[in-house]
Formats: structure tokens, sequence, C-alpha cells
């Protein structure tokens, strides 16, 4: 089994980034922020609860996202590996997530971080919220709460990882292919 995370702020290219990946790669896309939106639509009580806190910008709190997460990994354990995206968000799921790979003996191999200035991911989210439908892209000032929640809670996931030398920074900035070829160099040389 080979887990990845593909870590950065939002709109730094993440899901776009999944998408092409999973294909070359067989992984399971696992996307938090893809999950709870499903759990939205469907109007399930975690997706009551998780609501109120998406429209604001704010973090869902850790135990929701854990039991989630927690359930998709044993609903997929026949999978190759698993590609996290969105997730973990603060330390506390970063070392919820590593006790539940090493239980099944397959530790973070490690961690992609997309660099994007601010003024480009506000330019992106504030356009893909012209047609995306996503609540939390309706307006700039959500989108920099959300940003403010990255730097304040989720940043510190670098840390928690860096630790362990499972960090590596790449560029998100510029053509989506230049930046898929980055990612799949790191992930060659590791797998
Ligand atoms: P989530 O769905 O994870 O959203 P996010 O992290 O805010 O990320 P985005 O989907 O907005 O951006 P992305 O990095 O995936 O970029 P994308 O490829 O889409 O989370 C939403 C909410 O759910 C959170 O705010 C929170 O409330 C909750 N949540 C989720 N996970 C949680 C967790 N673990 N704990 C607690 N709460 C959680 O690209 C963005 C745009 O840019 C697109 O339009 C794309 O076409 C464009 N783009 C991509 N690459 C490029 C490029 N190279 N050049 C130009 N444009 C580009």
């Amino acid at each position: 089994m080979f887990n990845l995370i593909l870590f950065g702020p939002p709109g730094s290219g993440k899901g776009t980034q999944s998408e092409k990946l999973i294909l070359k790669y067989g992984l399971k896309h696992l996307s938090t922020g893809d999950l709870l939106r499903s759990e939205i639509a469907q109007q399930t009580p975690l997706g009551l609860e998780a609501r109120s806190f998406m429209d604001r910008g704010e973090l869902v709190p850790d135990e929701v996202v854990i039991g989630m997460i927690s359930s998709a990994i044993d609903n997929n354990s026949q999978s190759k590996g698993f590609l996290f995206d969105g997730f973990p968000r603060t330390p506390a799921q970063a070392e919820a997530l590593d006790k539940l790979l090493e239980f099944k003996g397959a530790p973070v191999a490690a961690m992609l971080s997309l660099e994007v200035g601010e003024d480009e991911l506000i330019k992106r989210l504030v356009k893909r919220g012209e047609t995306s439908g996503r609540s939390d892209d309706t307006n700039e000032e959500i989108i920099r709460a959300r940003l403010a929640e990255y730097h304040k809670k989720t940043a510190a996931v670098a840390d928690h990882y860096k630790v362990f030398n499972k960090v590596v920074n790449i560029k998100g900035e510029g053509h989506i292919d230049e930046i898929f070829n980055s990612l799949c160099s790191e992930i060659d040389a590791r797998m």
C-alpha cells in the first residue's frame, strides 16, 4: 500500500492534480471536502452539522472528519493506496491518520505541498465561484476566512511531517501539466 498526502491552501490545485494522479497511479482519492459535500447533498446528520462550518469558511470539528476518513479507509481496504486531499488539516488529524495507517502497516510516503501565492489563490477561487455553486466560493470574505483558517490551523500540519522528513514543496503556479510532471517526478522517486 502506498499513501500520499496532497497538501496546500484552498485553491492551490489539490483537487485538479488529484484527478490526474489517481488515474496515473491507481490510488483511491479521499477528499474530505468531497465527502462532506456528498453528506450535505444527502442531508445526513453529519452533513447538516458540517454545513454551518463550511458556509463560514471554518474547519469542521476534528472528530467529525476523523470518523469519516476512518470509515472511508475501512471501506476501501483492498485499495492499492490512498491519495489524501484536504486531509489532514490539523495536527490532531495528522496524528489520527498516522495511527490509522500504522494499523495498516503503510505509513504516509510523502506530503506533497503545493506552493501558490495568496493573490493567485484568491483570483482562482473568485473565478471558480462564478460558476461552481460552492457556497464557500461565493464571496471574497468567505474565501479570505478559509485562507485565514489555513494559516491558523492547517499550516502546522507541514511541521508535523517535516519532523519525519516527508514534506516535498512543489511550485503550484504555472501550467497544470507542468505541475503534474513535477508531482510525478517526486512520486516516482518514492514508489
Ligand atoms: P475542500 O473541499 O478541501 O476545499 P479547499 O481546501 O478549500 O480546496 P479547494 O477545493 O477550494 O481547492 P484545491 O486546492 O482543491 O484547488 P482546485 O484544484 O479545486 O474543503 C472545503 C471545506 O470543507 C473546508 O473549508 C472545511 O470547512 C471543510 N473541510 C474539508 N476537509 C476538512 C478537514 N480535513 N477538516 C476540517 N474541515 C474540512 O483548484 C481551484 C481552482 O483553481 C479551480 O477552478 C481550478 O480549475 C483552478 N486551478 C487549478 N490549478 C490551476 C493552475 N495551475 N493554474 C490556474 N488555475 C488553476
